[in-house]
């Protein structure tokens, strides 16, 4: 029995099922029973009402307040900080069981290592690019550029920033000195290879950010150079455990700083981050080189209760306030404050404090607009609100986005708010609202016959606030909740969705193939650690919102029913693209005509049939 072989999995599913889950955190935390749950104040976080609460049937712990979860085994690594081999050799001691070791194939023994190092290399890698910055014979520009822009030694060294010195193979040469190594620099994203096989530094002659994720390890990193070349940055590639659409730069510092952030500020850039630190503003966040989504305000909320987002005031700014906005709207449950500020035009938060100061900057922060107000103002643009017809437009254009606010009373403050710009009635607003198509469906559909399957599945998702109603995450929920009754399901769905929701639906999926009796609790273990992990916690929330309301059989006519929608959908957008398809055509080829009297025969054929398609869909 070898001391370090890997503990086989058949172990840790028969351990999940034998110690309870209530015992384990009732030994630490002191739980009460309320209705079905247990729930106690949060142990990995600060509050006065509890949040936390313990799922017996399904073996699993959820907390609202700060979104932790996960199984035992979890719970004992996050609470007594032990790893994975010490949480196991714990939970096995209280079921009075030996812990069995197996021999890892050769094989499995590199994949080990080398998922455990990655980050260990990364580390190094970013380690070697600072201590370039101080004693490589080309680093005193580096520095010059750096101390140009503002930044103190301090702030470098707080932030790690680094130096990539000119050259094709620095890294190679001090890190890739086994074809192993090569190609974990490779599967980190840290050198390219060229076609003839031959290797070079992706980043060469670039002041270096390393990317950190919200546990501090380094996963990625972005370069810029010192003059005006093109391009300015070059951020890693997406690898294993770099997601670009997930990961918020500067979060990790911002949490160092301050464990209970009120506000986050959302910038547009590295630079703006780290100069706002330098003037001691600790609490800049940025996406990556991409516009913040969804996952990114949800993530960022997790952390603090208001977000205000910087842009500059020119075009892209507002066509970036545009569609932040729209990202915002789902996640704006109350208790959670939006703010907008627009910058003057050509200023970014970097120029700003730099001239005006941290005073300056705080004094425009003051002035950033509500959300309600950027809301209706942005409207106003397109409208003319004191016309009727403006008014009727405002509410035409205002009520499909306030559909995607969750229920709450912030969402019933827009609708009043609405009223009271519309002249409307309050009950007009609502009979509007209730004629909106939901979100989901494709517009101009006449309301499909709904069957009973489709009616329980509504019924559910009724009680999710507006924001946790993305069908797949919610499809995933289900999934999680009664992984027996995915039996039967379709080996991949929507896969030309990349959301994170779509990609790890899939990969579960894939998994429940390989281990069908898995139970909810053996799922969670599977991803912890993991940058999906956070997704499945999502996914727990929505089981824990919908509390009694679901069971196994529920959730399994959910999940297929999601799963149909889904499919139906996606058809529905490709027979759409078809019909516009055939449509320009024949627009171009023959200009005057106005139908399609002047179709051919087989394209009238083509269209009759989608038309019947998509009659059938929407009677799904
Ligand atoms: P900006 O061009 O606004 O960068 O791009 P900045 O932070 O103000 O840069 P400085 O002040 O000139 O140094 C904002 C962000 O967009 C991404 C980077 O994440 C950058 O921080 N970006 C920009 C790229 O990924 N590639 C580029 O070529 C440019
Ligand atoms: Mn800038």
């Amino acid at each position: 029995m070898a001391a370090k072989g890997r503990i086989p999995q058949y172990f840790i599913d028969d351990l999940l099922s034998r110690v309870d889950i209530v015992d384990v955190i009732n030994r630490r935390v002191s739980l009460k029973k309320t209705g079905k749950n247990y729930s106690a104040r949060c142990p990995f976080h600060d509050e006065k009402t509890p949040s936390f609460s313990v799922n017996p049937d399904k073996q699993f712990y959820y907390c609202f307040g700060c979104g932790a979860g996960g199984n035992a085994i979890g719970f004992l690594m996050d609470y007594e900080r032990q790893d994975f081999p010490g949480a196991v050799d714990n939970l096995a001691h209280i079921a009075g069981l030996e812990v069995p070791r197996e021999d890892l194939s050769p094989q499995q023994q590199v994949k080990q290592e080398r998922r455990k190092t990655i980050y260990d290399l990364m580390e190094q890698v970013s380690a070697y690019y600072q201590k370039q910055l101080r004693s490589d014979a080309q680093s005193q520009r580096a520095v010059d550029y750096l101390k140009r822009r503002g930044l103190s030694g301090r702030i470098a060294r707080d932030f790690n920033i680094g130096f990539a010195p000119p050259g094709w193979d620095n890294l190679l040469k001090t890190f890739g000195d086994t074809e192993e190594h090569k190609q974990q620099l490779i599967d980190a994203g840290m050198l390219i290879e060229k076609e003839d096989g031959k290797l070079y530094d992706r980043f060469r002659d670039r002041i270096m950010f390393p990317i950190r994720d919200n546990r501090g390890r380094v996963i990625a990193f972005g370069g810029r150079v010192l003059g005006d070349d093109k391009p300015k940055y070059l951020n890693s590639p997406e690898t294993d455990i770099f997601h670009k659409g997930k990961e918020l730069y500067g979060l990790y510092q911002a949490r160092q700083n301050n464990r209970h952030l009120e506000q986050l500020l959302v910038v547009e850039g590295y630079m703006d981050v780290v100069a706002l630190a330098q003037h001691g503003i600790m609490t800049g966040i940025a996406t990556l080189g991409t516009a913040s989504n969804t996952e990114h305000l949800r993530t960022a909320f997790r952390y603090a209760s208001e977000l205000i987002f910087c842009f500059d005031g020119d075009d892209a700014g507002r066509k970036a306030a545009e569609r932040a906005l729209e990202n915002a709207l789902p996640v704006m449950e109350d208790g959670r404050r939006i703010r907008f500020l627009f910058l003057p035009e050509g200023d970014d938060p970097d120029s700003v404090v730099n001239r005006d100061g941290p005073a300056g900057f705080q004094k425009l922060l003051a002035g950033a607009a509500p959300l309600e107000r950027y809301f209706f103002e942005s409207l106003y643009d397109q409208t003319d609100p004191d016309t009727l017809e403006g008014k009727a437009r405002l509410s035409k254009l205002a009520l499909p986005r306030l559909q995607l606010l969750p229920d709450g009373v912030f969402r019933q403050l827009m609708l009043d708010s609405l009223a009271e710009r519309t002249g409307l009635s309050r009950q007009s607003v609502d009979t509007l609202l209730s004629q909106q198509q939901p979100v989901v469906e494709p517009e101009d559909t006449p309301a499909p016959k709904v069957p009973e399957q489709r009616r329980s599945t509504q019924k559910l998702t009724a009680k999710l606030p507006g924001g946790r109603r993305d069908p797949l995450l919610f499809a995933l929920a289900m999934l999680l909740f009664n992984p027996k009754g995915a039996a039967t399901s379709p080996t991949s769905i929507a896969n030309e969705d990349d959301s994170a929701a779509a990609s790890l639906l899939n990969s579960t999926i894939a998994l429940l193939r390989k281990r069908p009796n898995s139970s909810t609790a053996m799922l969670l273990g599977h991803w912890y650690g993991q940058p999906e992990y956070e997704v499945m916690t999502e996914a727990l929330k929505t089981i824990e919102l919908l509390g009694t309301e679901l069971n196994d059989e529920k959730a399994e006519t959910a999940f297929f029913d999601t799963l149909a929608h889904l499919d139906a959908q996606k058809s529905t957008a490709t027979l759409r693209s078809h019909v516009d398809k055939l449509r320009v055509s024949n627009e171009v080829d023959k200009p005057e005509s106005a139908n399609y009297a002047e179709l051919s025969e087989a394209d009238k054929q083509q269209l009759l049939t989608i038309q019947q398609l998509l009659k059938q869909k929407h009677r799904l």
